[in-house]
């Protein structure tokens, strides 16, 4: 028995020290925080990742600076993805979220207002082509210097040429002008090209034969996998959510109340002959993508076997 008290002993003592040393890590300001930005600023971040060597990242060629074309260059130990369903209202979220050295939003979807749920911090938006007006209604709030989010941008090719004919591309230009400290990147044509050819190889049907359109939340986590060591993704239902008895219904986007529920959109899209996101598909590719990666769900929890 005296052999046996030592062994929880030191078990006990053992359970003590790791559960200290998450408090700190947890607590500690701006933790193990790497977004690198490209070749520019480079601010030393070996203060950061004092007991790992540091790492020199990859550019990844999929993603370019505007205007200086600049391939994308960021790694990070644990990317936050706060999606922007009413799934995220009343979840009380916001602190755990701005404890991850990176949080990634969606689009325009605000803070202000709602921090307590989603947090404070921002550090990357993936924004679709179609959102870039809404950016561009605060510019100064979403560009201005001080602001070192990074921007990621998809969008067709012909929102996107850079040959003075694409729109999006235009207006981002032009931004960029306006606010030279702006961190805006693109989402390359061929980059633009993977994900659709990412979509025919996880569902068997083609993108465009298909009459839908790719989410920004399936450009979000493709990006993601590549750049992030873990994902944790805040807000996501999974494929059979809305079949289940009793859902919470939620508005479409958490700063949108009374918008339409959630379930009744992702429907509408799923089935929608044309111009649908098929956010059910996507989610249960996300499923299967978290077997293979370190990704977690989180509000409402994922049961991944
Ligand atoms: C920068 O913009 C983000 C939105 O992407 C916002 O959440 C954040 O508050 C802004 N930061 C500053 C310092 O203005
Ligand atoms: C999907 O979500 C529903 C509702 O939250 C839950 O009952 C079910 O267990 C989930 N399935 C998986 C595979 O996580």
């Amino acid at each position: 028995t005296l052999w046996l008290w030592g062994k929880s002993l030191i078990a006990t003592s053992l359970i003590v020290v790791v559960s200290l040393f998450v408090v700190v890590v947890n607590y500690s300001e701006k933790p193990y925080f790497l977004l690198q930005p490209v070749f520019g600023q480079t601010f030393s971040n070996h203060w950061m990742f004092s007991k790992q060597p540091y790492k020199a990242f990859k550019p990844h060629l999929g993603y370019v600076s505007i205007p200086k074309q600049e391939p994308l260059k960021l790694h990070c130990e644990l990317c936050s993805i706060v999606s922007s369903s009413g799934q995220m209202l009343g979840q009380a979220a916001g602190l755990q979220i701005d404890r991850s050295p990176c949080i990634w939003r969606m689009n325009n979807a605000p803070t202000r207002g709602f921090e307590h749920d989603v947090g404070w911090r921002t550090t990357l938006r993936v924004v679709s082509h179609t959102s870039v007006p809404l950016l561009l209604q605060k510019p100064q709030y979403f560009f201005g210097q001080g602001n070192d989010t990074v921007y990621v941008v998809w969008g067709p090719l012909r929102n996107m040429r850079k040959d003075g004919k694409g729109i999006v591309y235009n207006m981002l230009r032009q931004a960029v002008e306006n606010y030279p400290h702006a961190r805006i990147y693109v989402t390359t044509e061929d980059r633009m090209n993977y994900c659709d050819m990412v979509f025919k190889k996880e569902t068997g049907k083609d993108r465009i034969q298909s009459g839908s359109y790719l989410s920004t939340g399936w450009f979000t986590l493709i990006l993601a996998m590549d750049m992030c060591k873990e994902i944790h993704i805040y807000g996501m239902i999974n494929d059979t959510y809305c079949k289940t008895e009793g859902y919470r219904k939620v508005p479409y986007h958490y700063y949108e109340a009374g918008s339409r529920d959630e379930c009744a959109e992702y429907m509408l899209h799923e089935s929608a002959p044309y111009g649908g996101h098929r956010f059910i598909t996507e989610k249960s590719v996300f499923a299967k993508w978290a077997k293979t990666h370190a990704i977690k769900f989180f509000n409402p929890p994922w049961q991944l076997s």
